[in-house]
């Protein structure tokens, strides 16, 4: 079934890769509205949505290009968690931790004004109270992905397990992890421990110069290939592409696709499922980088979350 990058099937006949994402899952309430109320007063939304967010947005995105996800993290019960519930299995993704049978999934408001900026309010829930022994069961073999994000680290919790699970992990499970805008709110020394076992740093300009602390890119990943990035640093970096950076070799921009921008919510975790897919269809990270860079276009060209197009569409565009 290989088709991206071809090598797959040729080379080996284990089971296919499959991404093990940990990522928090949340519903997200969205309301459009011209401008933040102000305190004590009310804004009438002028359209409204209701989806499941967070890291739903990278396994859809992975899952339409045909590779097996698992949501490894936990989604509670009650009227959240059937919306996820529901979300996850239209997209055929796998969810083997039991359901806490205490809490319902967390809710996030997301605010988008008329110059479409974002305001979040968040009420976390059961994907922030994931436990050690969940994560011990999950059948996780060398050569499968798991996917982390900034949100898999800032709860005590899921951190918890999260970090503890990761030092007993097979060091040929290939761990991938976007940090995300709330990067500095990762204890450091659980921020060092996840980027030194992180494989793929997938991050975009202002994250990776955060992490490096340096004041440009170049440098930050002359710093970050120190720290991080067994196998490499993608960079996201809006119109302009992306940046890879492999290990040991110079860092290579990959052009964006050209087109219309409706609506970039969500288009870093689309770059991120697609990224990882053609990886585990044995494409090379520059032809996997160029995939993400087609499908993050064709998702900002679309309104509403979750927009992460197929296989055959990003076929079409790339192959143009
Ligand atoms: N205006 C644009 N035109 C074409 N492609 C774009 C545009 N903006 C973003 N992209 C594509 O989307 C990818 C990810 O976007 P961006 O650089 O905004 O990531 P991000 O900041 O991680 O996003 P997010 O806020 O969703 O996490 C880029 O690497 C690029 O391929
Ligand atoms: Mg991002």
């Amino acid at each position: 079934m290989t088709d991206v990058g071809g090598a797959r099937a040729t080379t080996s006949s284990r089971r296919a890769p499959r991404l093990f994402t940990l990522d928090t899952v949340m519903v997200d309430l969205v309301l459009v509205i011209d401008w933040l109320p102000s305190r004590g007063g009310d804004a009438v939304a002028s359209r409204h949505l209701v989806s499941a967010g967070g890291g739903f947005n990278v396994m859809s995105a992975a899952a339409r290009q045909g590779m097996s996800v698992v949501y490894a993290g936990q989604v509670g019960t009650g009227p959240f968690a059937h919306i996820i519930h529901e979300a996850l299995a239209r997209e055929g993704v796998a969810t083997p931790v039991a359901a806490d049978g205490e809490h319902d999934a967390g809710l996030c408001v997301v605010m988008v004004d008329r110059e479409g900026e974002r305001t979040f309010a968040t009420a976390p829930g059961a994907e922030t109270l994931l436990q050690r022994d969940a994560l011990d069961r999950l059948d996780v073999v060398a050569g499968d992905y798991v996917f982390l994000s900034g949100y898999s680290l800032v709860y005590d919790c899921i951190g918890t397990s999260v970090i503890q699970w990761l030092e007993n992990l097979d060091d040929d499970v290939i761990v991938s992890f976007d940090p995300g805008p709330r990067v500095d709110d990762i204890r450091a020394s659980w921020r060092a421990a996840v980027l030194e076992r992180t494989d793929w740093l997938l991050a975009n300009a202002d994250e990776a110069r955060a992490i490096a602390h340096r004041a440009t890119l170049d440098e930050a990943l002359v710093v970050l290939s120190r720290v991080t990035g067994r196998r490499g640093v993608v960079v996201h970096d809006g119109r302009a592409g992306c940046v890879v950076a492999m290990r040991g070799a110079a860092s290579r921009r990959v052009a964006a696709f050209p087109g219309e921008v409706v609506d970039t919510n969500g288009v870093g975790d689309v770059h991120d499922g697609v990224f990882l897919a053609a990886l585990a269809d044995g494409a090379d990270p520059e032809t996997a980088a160029r995939w993400a860079n087609a499908a993050a276009s064709i998702a900002i060209s679309r309104l509403g979350p979750s927009t992460g197009p197929t296989r055959e569409e990003i076929r079409a565009l790339v192959t143009r």
